[in-house]
């Protein structure tokens, strides 16, 4: 059975460990690696030596990885969709109360005043000043319905939320499988128009960056909090100070405290404990390590957000290729050439492609020589060339 290294830049829960098996052996050097398991280490200037062919982000987000750099070396890029969403749905209605009912100023009230004996009397006569508003009929807009957007509409509308969906990538069908008692728009201008609280949930990308500007926040409700636990860049965060200064903004709840927002007296900022759960750390490394295991023994892919999905089972062949190429014309005609000219049957052929970026996989009745995986390899448009026993 072939050993895989793998080395972790971040702890990943037990639980997913323990799925790789014992053919899996952790380096300390990811120079070593064929797989890597990371959570939130920046992995831009890092970097990556040959062996590498894996990394495994135990995580939605992958805005900490040069994930279009390392599709050019041949290195697949795994993430966790949906593993933690459970708990990011649940601090995102967490942060919908606490910004409704004046919990945390009331909290650190009562911390002050602990050593007064007449505490409880107290309490009754200047509790009025942490009254709050109820989130039950309330607009709530919710910009992004995947995992995680989807499950805070649900809850939302099961707290008597009147709930206001927004997905570019989706269409009303969707929507409505998604939620069907959720209102769909396609104009995002009515979310900022009309919802008293707004909850961003779209990954972080060059083309998301300021995704809430200075214009989306001036559109706003007179009062509206924003909410953020997807990441920070999304929202032009000087543009929201301004507004809460100027009293338009009444809160902005954000799960990546910053050098901007951290102080600021109506930011509630919370150390990035949305995925943070034991539940969702272990359901993260499970699909993580399973993820890198498939790949690694198998050359299967899922859940890659670099290369498109790939199932071929295991291999019951003598030799598996996997092929990561470009999406181009001619590509399979000039594989199976080479394949063809060494008299070897291609016994089953596996391909899929997604973004311009393709893998072939060929299952083959006899083993390839290192010719023609070195000819393979030196095709125009080929990234990687694997050979698995
Ligand atoms: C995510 O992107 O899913 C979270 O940021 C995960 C984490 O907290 O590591």
């Amino acid at each position: 059975m072939t050993t895989f290294r793998y080395a972790m830049l971040n702890n990943i829960a037990q639980d997913g460990l323990e799925r790789l098996g014992e053919n899996f052996v952790e380096v300390k050097d990811a120079h070593e690696a064929e797989g890597i398991l990371v959570r939130s280490a920046k992995m831009h200037d890092m970097d990556f030596s040959d062996n590498l062919l894996a990394v495994a982000r135990a995580g939605a987000g992958v805005n900490n990885i040069p994930v279009k750099d390392l599709a050019e070396k041949g290195i697949v890029v795994f993430n966790t969709p949906g593993a933690n969403s459970n708990a990011v749905k649940e601090l995102v209605i967490a942060v919908l109360i606490l910004a409704s009912r004046n919990i945390i100023d009331g909290i650190n009230w009562v911390r002050a005043h602990m050593d007064n004996p007449d505490i409880a009397a107290q309490v009754e006569k200047e509790k009025k000043q942490f009254a709050g508003t109820e989130i039950k009929g309330k607009k709530l807009g919710v910009i992004g319905l995947g995992a995680i957007g989807a499950k805070v509409s649900k809850a939302a509308v099961s707290l008597g939320m009147d709930v206001f969906g927004f997905d570019p990538f989706i269409d009303a069908e969707k929507a409505l499988k998604i939620n069907k008692k959720m209102n769909y728009l396609t104009d995002l201008d009515e979310i900022y128009r009309n919802c008293d609280y707004i909850t961003i949930h779209v990954p972080a990308m060059e083309s998301t960056k300021g995704y809430i500007d200075a214009d989306a926040v001036r559109e706003m409700k007179d009062g509206v909090v924003i909410l953020n636990m997807a990441r920070d860049v999304l929202i032009d965060e000087n543009a929201v100070l301004e507004a809460l200064d100027a009293g338009k903004v009444r809160y902005y709840v954000s799960d990546f405290p910053n050098a901007t927002v951290a102080g600021h007296k109506n930011c509630i900022t919370i150390p990035h404990l949305g995925a943070s759960t034991e539940e969702a750390e272990k359901n993260c490394a499970v699909m993580a390590c399973n993820e890198l295991k498939d790949y690694l023994e198998n050359g299967n892919i899922t859940n890659s957000v670099n290369f498109p999905n790939v199932d071929a089972g295991k291999c019951i062949y003598d030799t598996r290729v996997l092929i990561l190429h470009k999406n181009i014309p001619g590509m399979i005609k000039k594989l199976s050439h080479i394949i063809g000219d060494e008299g070897i049957n291609v016994a089953e052929m596996t391909n899929r492609s997604r973004n311009g970026y393709a893998v072939t996989i060929l299952d083959l009745d006899s083993g390839i020589s290192e010719e023609s995986r070195e000819t393979l390899a030196s095709i125009e448009g080929v990234y990687k060339i694997r050979v698995i026993k």
